[in-house]
């Protein structure tokens, strides 16, 4: 079913939200409180002023409330481990997992009364999915959970309202490669025992195929208007793709490699957890009791479920799957060395080497020289070395602004910082040796050629109002710069098997984590933009292309950008470009056609309309199957190209069968030359691709093929 078929609230489904002149409202608001805000950290490495040397239990401020958690000692609960899921049997052969949503009460912190959390499985957070890279596996996500949120909801909100049911989940595996009515969908929730279902409800039992690089996935809920509340009551867990070639790379493994999800939470004194039921009112119309707030930044760090955790590590290398998995908050890291008696912070730590991204593994590690910048739902898979360490305790420093705007360290409008994450206690040296390495070369990760590209999209990130005058942050189009709601019609619709690239046009103040379901995605760059210009031309209807407001060159992406991508941080003032190929690509992926949407990942803002649906549209009859040129090399030669004239060079073996002066499909077909080169493995085709080269119809596509095709001889 259609998502436009869902009965949504026409009245709410306003093409162009309203542009708005209060830009820096917001900020205003955050910089009143802002000096409320102490960090208190000590620090011969250039961080905070020291307010009092105690740098322990110094209260943050949380800007649009007065909550402050009880004040919690630091360090003394252990990380603990996500449990790994136990298949429950077998489907069409594969493993089969369910997974059951329950409500229950669970230890956070020592000194910290139980705190009532929603769990996958009933654990905060859920339990590890363990998979194989290219065997698929079936997830029956069920709820039964209660009736009743644990958290304050905003029924003004899309897809909430008084005939909907509060509590509503529906489980997202992030980064999959997924068919749509597998993906979790915000209008695919469903509530206990699936008594009622949303619009897009499709099936109970999800497929997640796996045919994509060995990386982190996380799965988390999805539900429209609530995901901010469903999320943070502590619906959230790793999924892991695992390949044989990364087995072979001996890296730490078993005891040695750890998930860690850094998560902020604010308490109240009860031990429950705390979220705003509304901003404060300062200024304007009294909001909708609740109401959803801009941001949320708790002042508690929790990782793993554990507030102010700490890790014992042995002196040796680790592998740790970083997530960063706040509502809102922007994590930016460094180990510094620490005197847990002075609570002093000392010379920098080890440095962290970053061998994958969100999609898999980078082509070669590299080392972070300053900080790790892990936005809303980014990962990192990270190596850190402790073996010069030994006895020494470690802390994991963060000096990310919250909110962030791409800039770090100091910052006035750093209301609620949280510069410490988790503590790590570094063993005497033990006998074992460390067999474990940081290889030199990691993976391969194929380029999406920009050439290739079909479409370039214009999408700006903009800020909006909505009909109680609260902020809301938009996404919006060439057509319709100043944004659309979740509820309009479909603007971004690439076809299967073509290469796009998305212009993420950041107008606003804040940074926003992008993200696209689906796809693993490649970062072309950022490039400098007159954003006062391009708001004036915006609000006043005469929006040209963006490549006239641009003031700069396309900065590259840094080292560990180079890699597969499913959520980037697009900063204020920038263009941030990517490139995604919606389909099978080298033989990485699959081609799926449907709907998925595409959001921010500051949770607040996804709930609030800062997210869109787009369609992977099929191809059609008489679509051009190979829209992309095809090069077939081997050993680093070229053996032949399809493509315009200009790109076929002399090394390259080819003839212009049919005499038209370009050497196209049609002529490779001819020659046998693509079932030829498809054989040996040299040129990667999609099923359909396949499908239409194969000659005697038997599945495959072989050298009988190739000589029914044409003339298989030439290569004789
Ligand atoms: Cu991690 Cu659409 O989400
Ligand atoms: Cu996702
Ligand atoms: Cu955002």
């Amino acid at each position: 079913m259609s998502r436009n078929q869902s009965g949504a609230n026409e009245e709410q489904s306003a093409n162009d939200a309203e542009s708005n002149d209060r830009t820096t409202s917001r900020r205003s608001v955050l910089h009143g409180m802002g000096a409320l805000g102490a960090t208190g950290l000590l620090s011969k490495a250039g961080l905070s002023e020291a307010s009092n040397g105690a740098i322990g239990n110094v209260p943050t401020q949380v800007a649009d409330v007065n909550q402050t958690s009880p004040e919690l000692e630091k360090w003394v609960d252990e990380v603990p481990r996500p449990s790994v899921l136990k298949p429950d049997g077998r489907k069409k052969g594969k493993s089969y997992y369910e997974v059951d949503m329950r409500q229950v009460e669970q230890q956070l912190h020592r000194d910290l009364p139980p705190t009532t959390v929603w769990g996958y499985e009933g654990q905060y957070p859920g339990p590890t999915i363990e998979t194989k890279r290219g065997e698929d596996v079936y997830v029956k996500w069920k709820n039964n959970l209660p009736e009743e949120h644990l958290l304050p909801v905003d029924e003004t909100l899309h897809g909430t309202g008084p005939d909907v049911p509060d509590v509503r989940t529906v489980t997202h595996l992030h980064g999959a490669n997924v068919e749509p009515e597998s993906d979790g969908g915000p209008e695919a929730w469903f509530t206990q025992n699936f008594e009622e279902v949303g619009p897009t409800f499709e099936k109970k039992t999800y497929w997640y195929a796996n045919e994509q690089p060995s990386t982190s996935l996380w799965y988390h809920d999805h539900a429209l208007g609530i995901t901010r509340l469903n999320v943070y009551a502590g619906l959230a867990g790793f999924y892991f793709i695992r390949g044989k070639h990364e087995r072979a790379l001996d890296l730490p493994d078993g005891k040695y490699e750890i998930p860690l999800v850094f998560q902020d939470r604010t308490f109240n004194d009860d031990g429950s957890l705390f979220y705003p039921s509304g901003p404060d009112e300062d200024e304007g119309e009294p909001n909708p009791d609740p109401s959803v707030v801009p941001e949320f930044f708790g002042d508690t760090s929790v990782v793993n479920g554990k507030a102010w955790p700490r890790l014992t590590v042995k002196p040796r290398k680790y592998r740790f799957r970083m997530l960063a998995g706040g509502n809102s908050r922007f994590f930016n890291l460094k180990l510094f060395q620490y005197d847990e008696e002075t609570q002093t912070i000392g010379d920098p730590g080890p440095t962290m080497t970053q061998i994958g991204s969100d999609g898999g593994f980078l082509e070669k590690p590299v080392e972070i020289s300053d900080r790790l910048l892990l936005g809303p739902a980014f990962r990192a898979d990270i190596i850190i070395d402790f073996s010069e360490y030994e006895g020494q305790s470690l802390l994991l420093h963060n000096n990310a602004p919250s909110p962030f705007s791409g800039v770090a360290g100091e910052d006035p409008d750093d209301v609620q910082p949280l510069p410490e994450i988790m503590l790590f206690d570094v063993q005497e040296k033990g006998c074992k040796r460390d067999k474990s390495c940081i290889p030199k070369r990691l993976a391969r990760v194929p380029e999406i050629n920009p050439d290739n590209a079909v479409e370039e999209r214009e999408l700006p990130l903009v800020e909006g109002v909505d009909e109680y005058d609260r902020l809301k942050l938009l996404l919006g189009t060439r057509e319709s710069p100043n944004g659309l709601n979740w509820d309009a019609p479909i603007t971004e619709d690439p076809k299967v098997g073509t290469t796009e690239i998305w212009d993420l046009i950041n107008t606003t103040v804040d940074t926003h984590p992008i993200h696209l379901h689906l796809v693993q995605f490649q970062v072309l760059g950022r490039r400098p933009f007159n954003v006062d210009q391009y708001n004036a031309d915006r609000e006043s209807g005469s929006v040209g292309p963006i490549s006239d407001y641009c003031t700069g060159e396309l900065e590259p992406p840094a080292a560990n950008n180079r890699g597969w991508k499913d959520t980037i941080d697009a900063d204020p003032g920038y263009v941030t470009q990517v490139i995604a190929h919606f389909g099978k690509f080298k033989g990485l992926f699959k081609d799926f056609t449907g709907e998925y949407p595409w959001h921010c990942h500051i949770l607040e803002h996804e709930d609030h309309e800062m997210m869109r649906p787009y369609e992977v549209l099929p191809r059609e009859d008489g679509d051009n199957l190979f829209p992309n040129p095809l090069v077939a090399k081997k050993s680093g030669r070229t053996l032949f190209k399809i493509g315009p004239p200009q790109d076929l060079d002399g090394d390259c073996l080819y003839e212009d069968v049919n005499g038209d002066d370009e050497f196209d499909i049609e002529d490779a077909i001819a020659l046998g030359q693509v079932a030829w080169a498809y054989e040996n493995s040299y040129l990667e085709l999609s099923d359909e691709q396949v499908a239409a080269l194969d000659a005697n119809g038997d599945g495959e596509l072989t050298t009988q093929d190739a000589i029914a095709l044409g003339r298989m001889a030439l290569f004789g």
